[in-house]
């Protein structure tokens, strides 16, 4: 199992580049399947996930190719509406696969999606909106078999939660449909606008995105574009509290500070100093120790992200204080806190709940990643700690930060990289 093996205490200085968001690029190449063409796509993180939807691309008949730092995909050869079950299960995004081969070939055979296991992560809502468009939908023994004879019809829909990935697969499939939908309490995540952005740059017609409801006009047909994907908001997070809970300071460039508005007030509120600087700049600089963090409340966008609070978690762990932090978006997400805790961090969990008492040092221990924020979580408390820490199964790490130990080590962190003994990679959770 692939460790990092941390020696924390290391003040954080420099600079770092944020990364594409692995949650924009995702979605956007499964939605090159439905613009018929040539699609030139800028700004995707080199990922295991990523790596992971261009197999699924390429099985599809799609042809993928790298050029300098675009990915090009063609998906004028389509052949199939069918992704096998081990590619689906890599991870929890291969279900937004489902919009787009419903778009192109009106079928989409496919099996339960994988991903990191912070709860149940039902696909029910995604299903609900294909069948409000006319899909047929058939689940049978792990399978999904959905098709559409006459083509879609827009519809009035409503998702009874601000879904990101059900919000996702309906736009896709809506902007080929026929007529308009309007689809309510649509996520309004800015990744949701980036994969709008990207379909009407592909002749879609989609108003509304990142504001709740979304009016779709079919369109006949999508055709191919070049779009670049906007920087990830979580990595860029982890790297702002990499620098604060060593007492350091870092300069983020490509940042979108507008999409990190929720975040950024805690870590001010925790004692961070922070500037927006011209030009997508963001910069952050630590005195001393954090003070304890306001409430923190994890809620769709504008509200505090799920995929922030194990790293939060981490700087609560060494602030001046007591912090509360609940987690209402996901059954399951509070895993990291039993790790967490076998460095010195006192943290008691009542339901979804947990109350953070801030100790002044964490020591090195050997944790494990239980996901991929999580694992994130644990390289910051690493990097906090005393003595060396192993994080182990850090292939969970890999689906979503590029370059993360090198990157690190740039700003002056110890770490590095130990494979397992044969070097083989993980099974894939
Ligand atoms: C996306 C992000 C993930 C992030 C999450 C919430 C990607 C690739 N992943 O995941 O990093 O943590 O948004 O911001 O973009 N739900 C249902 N039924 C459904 C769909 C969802 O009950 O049909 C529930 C989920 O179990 C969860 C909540 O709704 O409790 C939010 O899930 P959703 O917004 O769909 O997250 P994802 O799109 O899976």
């Amino acid at each position: 199992m692939a460790s990092y093996i941390i020696h924390g205490g290391q003040r954080l200085e420099g600079e770092h580049t944020v990364q594409g968001a692995k949650n924009s690029a995702l979605p956007i190449l499964a939605a090159t399947v439905a613009a018929r063409g040539e699609c030139v796509l800028h700004g995707c993180p080199d990922l295991s996930d990523v790596r992971a939807t261009l197999a699924i691309l390429e099985h599809l008949g799609c042809a993928v190719k790298r050029e300098g730092g675009a990915i090009i995909v063609d998906s004028s050869r389509l052949r199939g509406c069918e992704i096998p079950g081990c590619l689906m299960k890599e991870m929890r995004s291969s279900i937004v696969f489902l919009g787009p081969l419903l778009s192109a070939m009106g079928c989409a055979n496919l099996t339960a999606p994988g991903g990191c296991d912070i709860g149940e992560r039902p696909i029910d809502m995604h299903l609900e909106a294909m069948r409000a468009l006319g899909v047929r939908v058939v689940e049978e023994g792990g399978r999904l078999r959905c098709d559409v004879r006459e083509g879609m019809k827009g519809a009035r829909c409503s998702l009874y939660f601000p879904s990101v990935g059900a919000t996702e697969n309906l736009m896709i499939a809506a902007s080929t449909a026929r007529g308009i939908t309007v689809l309510t309490n649509a996520a309004r995540e800015p990744e949701i606008a980036d994969l709008a952005a990207f379909l009407n740059a592909c002749g879609a017609k989609i108003h509304g995105a990142g504001e709740g409801t979304l009016v779709i006009e079919g369109v006949e047909q999508l055709h191919g574009a070049e779009h670049t994907v906007i920087p990830d908001r979580i990595t860029a997070v982890t790297f702002l509290l990499a620098a604060a809970v060593t007492g350091g300071e870092i300069l983020l460039r490509g940042a979108r500070p507008a999409h990190m508005d929720a975040m950024l007030s805690v870590l001010e509120q925790a004692g961070c100093r922070l500037r927006r600087l011209e030009g997508d700049m963001l910069a952050l600089r630590m005195y001393g120790r954090p003070r304890r963090l306001p409430t923190v409340r994890t809620m769709p966008y504008p509200g505090f992200p799920t995929d922030a609070q194990a790293a939060f978690m981490a700087l609560a762990a060494v602030a001046d204080g007591t912090s509360i932090i609940t987690e209402t978006i996901f059954e399951n997400r509070f895993r990291h806190v039993s790790q967490l805790r076998r460095m010195g961090a006192f943290i008691r969990v009542e339901g979804r709940v947990a109350v953070v008492e801030g100790r002044r040092h964490l020591h090195g221990a050997e944790v494990d990643a239980c996901d991929l924020r999580a694992g994130a979580a644990l390289v910051v408390a690493g990097l906090a700690a005393q003595g060396e820490t192993r994080v182990r199964g850090i292939r969970h790490v890999d689906r979503g930060c590029e370059r993360f130990e090198e990157d690190l080590r740039l700003l002056g962190a110890r770490i590095s990289r130990e494979e397992d003994d044969l070097g083989q990679p993980e099974e894939a959770n």
